[in-house]
C-alpha cells in the first residue's frame, strides 16, 4: 500500500507539533507547515528522538498565496489537519473591531483558505479533513467573545460541509481540546496589561483569569490531544466531531443538552461571580 500524505498547520509547537509526530509515527508522510520554519527545531528535535522524519514547509493560514504555493508542490494529499489557531483575551468595550476581524482571519479565515485549496486534492484521493476547534466553539466563555465566534464559526462551517463532502468521498470531523498544556496561553500573552485596561470589567476578569489558572494545572498533553486526531484519520469510519479529554467531553455535553441555554449560563456566570 502507498504511504499516504497528511498536511498539518501550525506544527511549531503545541498540538500540532505532537500531531506531526504522532502521524508520522503511524506512517504518514507528514508534511509540517509552519508560519515561520525559522522556528521547526522544536518538531525535527522530537521527530528525531521519535524516530521519524517530516517534511517542514512553509505556510501562513491566513496568506492564500502561501496556502496555494504550499500545496502546489505537492504530488499527493489524503488529509488535512488544520490545527494552526491563536487565542485571544478581551470582552467588547475592551477590543476594537479590527481586533475581532484578526482573530477571525487566523481561525476562521485560516481555515477556510487551507480546506478550500485542499479539496480538489481530497476529492482525488477520497481523504479527510480534521480541524481542531475548541470546546471554546461549542461553549462561549467570558473574555473569549472574538475567539469562541471564530471556533463557532469553524464548527458551524464544517457541521454543513461534512454532508457535502461525503458526497464526493471526503470525511470532515472537528476535534475539540479542553485546556491542553501547549504555548496557547502564553501566545495569547498580554493578560496584565488587559487586566489593567478592564475597568469595569476588572473583578469579572481577575476571578476568570483565576478559574483558568485553575483550569490548566489539570491541562491535557498536546500528545493526548493529538492521539484523537490520529484516531480521526485512521478510524474506518470517522465520525463528525470528538473531544479529546473527558473533562472537554463533560464541559460540551453540558452545552449540547442546554436546550434554552440556562445550564451554560449559571455555570459560566459562576466562574466570573
Ligand atoms: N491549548 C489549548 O488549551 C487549546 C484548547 C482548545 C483548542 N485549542 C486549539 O488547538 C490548536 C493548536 O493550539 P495549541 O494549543 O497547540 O497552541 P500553540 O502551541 O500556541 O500552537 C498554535 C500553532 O498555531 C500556529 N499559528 C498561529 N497563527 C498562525 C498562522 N497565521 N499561520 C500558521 N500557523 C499559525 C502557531 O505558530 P507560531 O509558532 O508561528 O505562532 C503554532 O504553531 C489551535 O487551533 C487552538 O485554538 C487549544
Amino acid at each position: 500500500m502507498s504511504i499516504k500524505t497528511v498536511l498539518i498547520t501550525g506544527t511549531s509547537s503545541g498540538i500540532g507539533l505532537a500531531a506531526a509526530v504522532a502521524t508520522a509515527q503511524s506512517g504518514w508522510h507528514v508534511v509540517a507547515t509552519m508560519r515561520d520554519t525559522t522556528r521547526a527545531g522544536a518538531l525535527l528535535e522530537a521527530a528525531e528522538t521519535a524516530g521519524v522524519s517530516v517534511e517542514i514547509r512553509a505556510l501562513d493560514v491566513t496568506d492564500p498565496a502561501s496556502v496555494t504555493a504550499c500545496l502546489a508542490g505537492l504530488d499527493r494529499l489524503d488529509a488535512v489537519v488544520n490545527n494552526a489557531g491563536a487565542g485571544h483575551l478581551g470582552t467588547l468595550e475592551q477590543e476594537s473591531v479590527e481586533d475581532v476581524r484578526a482573530v477571525m482571519e487566523v481561525n476562521f479565515f485560516g481555515v477556510l483558505h487551507v480546506t478550500k485549496a485542499a479539496l480538489p486534492m481530497l476529492r482525488e484521493s477520497k481523504g479527510r479533513v480534521v480541524t481542531v476547534t475548541s470546546v471554546g466553539g461549542v461553549v462561549g466563555q467570558p473574555f473569549n467573545e472574538a475567539y469562541c465566534a471564530a471556533k463557532f464559526a469553524v464548527e458551524g462551517f464544517m457541521e454543513s460541509l461534512a454532508p457535502v463532502a461525503a458526497t464526493v468521498g471526503v470525511a470532515v470531523s472537528v476535534v475539540e481540546p479542553g485546556a491542553v498544556a501547549s504555548e496557547f496561553v502564553s501566545n495569547v500573552g498580554g493578560r496584565d496589561t488587559v487586566l489593567e485596561q478592564a475597568g469595569p470589567y476588572a473583578p469579572a476578569l481577575a476571578a476568570y483569569l483565576a478559574r483558568t489558572r485553575d483550569a490548566f494545572a489539570a491541562a491535557q498533553t498536546p500528545q493526548g490531544a493529538a492521539a484523537s486526531i490520529v484516531e480521526l484519520l485512521e478510524a474506518e469510519q470517522p465520525v463528525f466531531r470528538v473531544q479529546t479529554s473527558d473533562a472537554a467531553r463533560a464541559f460540551t455535553a453540558a452545552k449540547l443538552t442546554d436546550g434554552d441555554g440556562s445550564t451554560v449560563q449559571a455555570l459560566t456566570s459562576a466562574w466570573i461571580a
